[in-house]
């Protein structure tokens, strides 16, 4: 019996210019390699079509028996449909050490990894572009009116400048950097804040169009202190982005406090990241501070607080 053929995708974390990107604004997210998502498939026996499996989350199920809107179902259907191809015999089994509903794109990392595998199952390695298509719209499901950020970042795989509609920039990362993500413990729905968020700027567009330019600026800078290794002003420009998250009213006084610990320890700059209104923070640290910045920010409340690096090259 032939060996099953694996996949993998990455989780995420935005940098800066969450809500505004939904507005047109640019954004910077960076994937997280380290943590990953996992599709294996394998021709079945029977002929019962393709099951899909995710042992973690206790689903079994047939790909012809699943409803129209199952996230892992949508993968398959609009892979399939992509590749004109129909439905195998065969086991499709996902798996992920990305932490669910923590804002860390592990739902679109289950969809890129899933969608891949099927491809190249089906005999097509399918293009960071396509993949990103087929992510976007199941990301729809969770999110109602996704940005396209996070598909565009986990089918890439490398840190992107991101505008809605255009075509991402993948950009130099003069200098390699360490960032703490904490977890607030506090549960936050997506579709929630941005529909908030979409409340206010529709009731006040006048003002919410200016901290989303403001914001949109800080991208815009942050991607050239990235640039330059510019460490010192890019935390002061995540700073900067934090302050208008809450003029955005995306913030929690518990997240305030993560901030302010980690920059109290000695964090470059801190920020909430993802949709807010819970979730995560994260701090930009230097190696001498990774450790002082976490204990702070577990004495502040975090569940959970992960390191990463952001490096200079991504294959
Ligand atoms: O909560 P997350 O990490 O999936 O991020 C959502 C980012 C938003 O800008 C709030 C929404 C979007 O679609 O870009």
């Amino acid at each position: 019996m032939a060996s099953p053929i694996e996949r993998s995708a990455p989780g995420k974390v935005i940098l800066c210019g969450e809500h505004s990107v939904v507005y047109n604004r640019p954004a910077i997210a960076v994937p997280i390699t380290d943590m990953r998502a996992h599709a294996s498939i394998v021709a079945a026996a029977g002929k019962e079509g393709l099951r899909i499996a995710a042992p973690n989350l206790g689903q079994d199920f047939l790909l012809h028996d699943a409803p129209e809107n199952h996230p892992l179902a949508k993968t398959a259907r609009l892979t399939l449909q992509h590749l004109q191809a129909s439905a195998p015999d065969a086991t499709l089994t996902v798996q992920s050490d990305i932490p669910i509903g923590a804002g860390m794109g592990s739902g679109a990392a289950i969809t890129v990894a899933a969608a891949r595998a099927l491809g190249t199952y089906l005999g097509t390695e399918l293009t960071p572009d396509e993949v990103s298509a087929i992510t976007y719209e199941v990301e729809k499901i969770h999110h109602g009116t996704p940005s396209g950020i996070d598909n565009t970042v986990i089918s890439w795989e490398k840190p992107v400048y991101f505008i809605k509609d255009t075509p991402p920039e993948v950009f130099e990362i003069a200098r390699p950097f360490e960032l703490l993500i904490a977890n607030s413990g506090i549960a936050s729905s997506t579709r929630a804040a941005v529909a908030a968020v979409r409340q206010r700027w529709v009731a006040n567009s006048a003002y919410y169009d200016i901290v989303f330019n403001c914001t949109g600026a800080i991208a815009h800078a942050a991607r050239a202190a990235i640039e330059q290794g510019a460490l010192q002003a890019l935390g002061t420009l995540l700073n900067e982005n934090h302050e208008l998250l809450i003029k955005m009213g995306v913030s929690l006084p518990q997240l305030d406090m993560l901030v302010r610990a980690a920059r109290s320890a000695g964090a470059l700059g801190a920020k909430l990241t993802g949709s807010g209104q819970g979730g995560n923070v994260i701090a930009l640290v230097m190696p001498e501070t990774v450790d002082p910045v976490t204990a702070a920010l577990h004495a502040a409340g975090a569940t959970k607080v992960w390191h990463t690096c952001v490096k200079t090259r991504y294959t």
